[in-house]
């Protein structure tokens, strides 16, 4: 029988979760995928970590060159997290022609053209089934299951933290302060959550994404980006009214404009079955042109959920002989003939702040009346001090409109924009 040796870097929560899945079903992937799958080296400098997973000593090496140096170890996998140490451990593995699974998504992201670039040399897989929604398997259903497919867009839920957040402020009408303290507790959000919150843990995801829909590097640099800290009990409340839930979305489209690639809060309404998507799941829709819609739902995040894309990759190495590199040309940057979409379409919701007075509704009508926007519906609530707070949805329309129109309102005396959400109509 086949023996493949792997070396875990880091045992956190990730990597811990890996080192118990590959201990305990040994021998079931023996007899199911007839390899030996083997734990051979550990890198982690928290001895009470090593012990915790009842580690052998001798498997626990001092330094990368160990690891690396060490004929037994076949498979590298990387859980160590951030860029320095993760980037140095990574290259070294490859270039030692070994084979790397990675959970790292900021890694992945921001330097898989140097990464393949060195697996490509020495013959060495990459794989990074773990670096984008945890469990849910949706990098293998892009590079395998969808590949007879052209796809045109991709839309998720694909950061847990914040749809934990989100939903408790949908759900219990918390603050987003209070909903953040709770999922710090429950150990969703770290100490600094800036990443999940400011939305950059899903663009991460949504560049590694969109370059394998779309067959051409999307780098992260080029997704807009919006987080949910300025989100208030308000906003979520209104938006009900209407029949909405707020939802943090990735979406991905391939349009006439160019490829799209935006995070921001978004109000789905509540019959669509991202709504439901509730807590710390995650959910991915993609649309093939010969599949039509495939959605994926899960865990995005946590010890054994992340290990199972990690242990997947890892059975997928180990019994695979050929390797797989990206389907479009891996540089820093996006090819010069790759278009980006600097404007988009999107219905939008509004909530204003305007003087309660006559011929004030007029005005506003007329600014997105010069600005072509159409509105669906709205809503008007008294506010003390002469004032009102008008809330409303709009069809779709040009972002850049919005954008003028808001320009436009906030330069009057008569009313000030306080929100500007987008919808999926
Ligand atoms: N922090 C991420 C989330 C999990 O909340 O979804 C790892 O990507």
């Amino acid at each position: 029988m086949k023996k493949i040796g792997v070396a875990i870097l880091g045992l956190g929560v990730v990597g811990g979760g890996t080192y118990r899945i590959l201990t305990e079903h040994r021998e079931f992937y023996r007899k199911t995928q007839n390899v030996d799958i083997e734990v051979t080296s550990v890198l982690e400098t928290s001895r009470s970590r090593a012990e915790s997973l009842a580690v052998p000593p001798e498997k626990i090496a001092v330094n990368i060159a160990e690891v690396v140096c060490n004929p037994d170890v076949n498979i590298v996998v990387e859980c160590i997290g951030g860029i320095s140490a993760a980037k140095e451990y990574v290259l070294a593995a490859l270039n030692a022609g070994k084979s790397v699974v990675t959970s790292n998504k900021e890694l992945y992201a921001k330097f898989s053209h140097e990464l393949e670039r060195a697996a490509k040399r020495h013959n060495a897989g990459l794989f990074f089934e773990a670096s984008c929604v945890g469990g849910v398997p949706i990098i293998r259903t892009l590079l395998d299951g969808l590949q007879g497919n052209k796809i045109s867009s991709l839309m998720g839920i694909i950061n847990g933290t914040t749809n934990y957040i989100l939903t408790k402020m949908t759900n219990e009408g918390m603050s987003y302060e209070a909903a953040l303290a709770e999922a710090k507790k429950l150990g969703y959000a770290e100490a600094d959550p800036t990443s999940d919150v400011e939305g950059f843990d899903a663009a991460y995801k949504l560049s590694i994404l969109a370059s394998l829909a779309f067959h051409t590097k999307v780098p992260f640099t080029n997704v807009f980006r919006e987080g949910i800290t300025n989100l208030s009990k308000e906003d979520v409340e209104d938006g009900k009214q209407l029949g909405y839930t707020l939802k943090l979305l990735a979406i991905g489209k391939r349009t006439d404009a160019g490829i799209e690639v935006r995070v921001h809060p978004t109000f789905v309404r509540k019959d669509h079955p991202l709504a439901s998507v509730a807590d710390a799941f995650n959910a991915v829709f993609v649309e093939g042109d010969a599949v039509g819609e495939v959605m994926l739902y899960g865990r995005g995040a946590g010890s054994l959920p992340t290990g199972s894309a990690i242990v997947s990759d890892i059975i997928y190495a180990a019994t695979h002989s050929d390797v797989k590199y990206s389907t479009f040309k891996n540089d820093a940057e996006a090819e010069k003939d790759v278009n980006f979409a600097d404007d988009f379409m999107s219905a939008y919701y509004l909530r204003l702040s305007v003087s309660d007075e006559s011929g004030v509704l007029a005005k506003i009508a007329s600014v997105f009346g010069k600005n072509h926007i159409s509105i669906v519906e709205m809503i008007q609530r008294e506010k003390e001090g002469g004032k009102a707070s008008i809330v409303l949805v709009t069809h779709e329309t040009h972002e850049l409109a919005i954008k003028n129109a808001v320009e436009k309102i906030n330069s009057t005396e008569i009313a000030t924009v306080e929100s500007v959400l987008r919808v999926v109509s």
